[in-house]
C-alpha cells in the first residue's frame, strides 16, 4: 500500500486531499500543528504527526519511510514578504531537505496560479520562490508542481462570503468587468493529486496549471448568468470600486499590525484581484495524466449549497 506524507491536512484543501487519498486506499501520515484552530480529523486510519514546517525533527518523522510527499501547507494570509516566505518558501525548503535525507521518491507541491505573477503580491512572490526551491532539486528527486487557480468547495472560508452572496442573487463585481479567471472545485483538485501519485514516474519536474474544464475561464457577466440560472431570477450586480478595495486593504494591514492578526485582503491581494487574466491551461496536465475535471461553477454551486454551507 502507498504511504503518503501530507502537510496542510487541517486546512481547506488539505482536508479534502486527506479524505480523498484515504478513500483511494492510500495510507496517510499527516502533519498537524498542535496550535491549529482546526482539530485534526478524528479518522483512525490517519497517522497524525505533531510539528510544523519550522521544526525539522517533526518533518523528518513525517517523511520517514513514505512513498510520496504532498506538500499542501501554506500561508494564504499575511502582510509582509518575510511572513509569507517563512511558510511558503522556507517551509518548502525544509520539506525538501527532509525528503532528500529520507530518499522520498516523489514530491508534489501545491503551489498557486498566483506564482505566475510574482510581482503582484507578497503571497504570489513567496509561492514562486517556493517553486524555485523545488526546481533547485531537479535530478535529485521526482517532483511536480500544481498551480491551482481560485479553489472553492465545502470547508472553504475565503470564497464562502462571495459565494453566499451569489447564491442570494447578488453578484459583486470584484475586479475588472472583463477580467477572465479560472476556477476549480476542490474535489477535482484532490482527484488531480491522486492521479499524479498513481501515474508512473517517468517524466517529472513539471509545472501544471489546472482548471474546471472551461478553457477560457469565466467573466463576471458569465458568473451573473450562472447566478440567474441558479436562482431563477436576474441577479443584482454590484461593481466594487478598486479604490474602495485598496482603502479596505490598507486599513486591514494597519488593523492587522495593531491587533496582531494576519489579514487576507491587503493591497497585494487587491492587485491580484484586479489582474485581468487568471485563466489556466489544462493542456499539459491532460497530456500527462488521465484526469478530467467534473465540476464547473454551476454544478459546484449546487453541490456546495446542497451541503448546507
Ligand atoms: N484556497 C485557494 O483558493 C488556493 C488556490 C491556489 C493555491 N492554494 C494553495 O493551497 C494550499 C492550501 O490552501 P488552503 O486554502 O487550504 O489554506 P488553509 O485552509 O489556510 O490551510 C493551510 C494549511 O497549512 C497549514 N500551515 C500553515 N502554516 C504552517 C506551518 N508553519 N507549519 C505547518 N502547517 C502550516 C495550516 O495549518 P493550521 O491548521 O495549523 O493553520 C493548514 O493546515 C496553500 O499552499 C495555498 O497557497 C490555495
Amino acid at each position: 500500500m502507498t504511504t503518503v506524507a501530507l502537510t496542510g491536512a487541517t486546512g481547506f484543501i488539505g482536508s479534502t486531499l486527506l479524505t480523498h487519498l484515504l478513500s483511494q486506499g492510500v495510507q496517510v501520515r499527516a502533519l498537524y500543528r498542535p496550535t491549529s484552530t482546526s482539530a485534526p480529523h478524528p479518522l483512525e486510519s490517519v497517522e497524525w504527526q505533531p510539528g510544523n514546517l519550522e521544526d525539522v525533527n517533526s518533518l523528518s518523522a513525517l517523511v520517514t519511510g513514505v512513498d510520496a510527499i504532498v506538500h499542501c501547507a501554506g500561508a494564504v494570509r499575511g502582510i509582509t514578504l518575510e511572513q509569507f516566505k517563512r511558510v511558503n518558501t522556507t517551509g518548502v525548503s525544509n520539506m525538501l531537505k527532509a525528503a532528500a535525507e529520507h530518499k522520498v521518491p516523489r514530491f508534489l507541491l501545491v503551489s498557486s496560479l498566483a506564482a505566475r505573477e510574482p510581482s503582484l503580491s507578497a503571497y504570489a512572490a513567496s509561492k514562486k520562490l517556493g517553486e524555485d526551491e523545488l526546481r533547485a532539486y531537479q535530478g535529485r528527486l521526482s517532483w511536480d508542481i500544481l498551480r491551482p487557480p481560485a479553489v472553492y468547495g465545502p470547508g472553504d472560508r475565503e470564497m464562502q462570503p462571495l459565494l453566499q452572496l451569489i447564491k442570494r442573487g447578488i453578484v459583486p463585481i470584484i475586479g475588472e468587468k472583463n477580467a477572465r479567471f479560472s476556477l476549480l472545485y476542490v474535489d477535482d483538485l484532490a482527484e488531480a493529486v491522486s492521479c499524479l501519485l498513481r501515474a508512473p514516474q517517468g517524466e517529472n519536474g513539471r509545472c501544471f496549471e489546472l482548471h474546471d474544464g472551461r478553457p477560457d475561464g469565466y467573466t463576471w457577466p458569465q458568473i451573473a448568468t450562472i447566478a440567474a440560472h441558479l436562482n431563477g431570477r436576474e441577479p443584482r450586480c454590484l461593481s466594487i470600486p478598486k479604490l474602495l478595495m485598496q482603502i479596505a486593504g490598507s486599513a486591514n494591514v494597519s488593523l492587522g499590525r495593531l491587533f496582531g492578526y494576519q489579514p487576507m485582503l491587503t493591497p497585494g491581494k487587491v492587485r491580484e484581484i484586479f489582474h485581468p487574466d487568471w485563466v489556466c491551461d489544462n493542456t499539459a496536465i491532460s497530456r500527462a495524466i488521465d484526469w478530467q475535471p467534473q465540476v464547473q461553477f454551476h454544478e459546484g454551486m449546487k453541490r456546495l449549497f446542497s451541503k448546507g454551507q
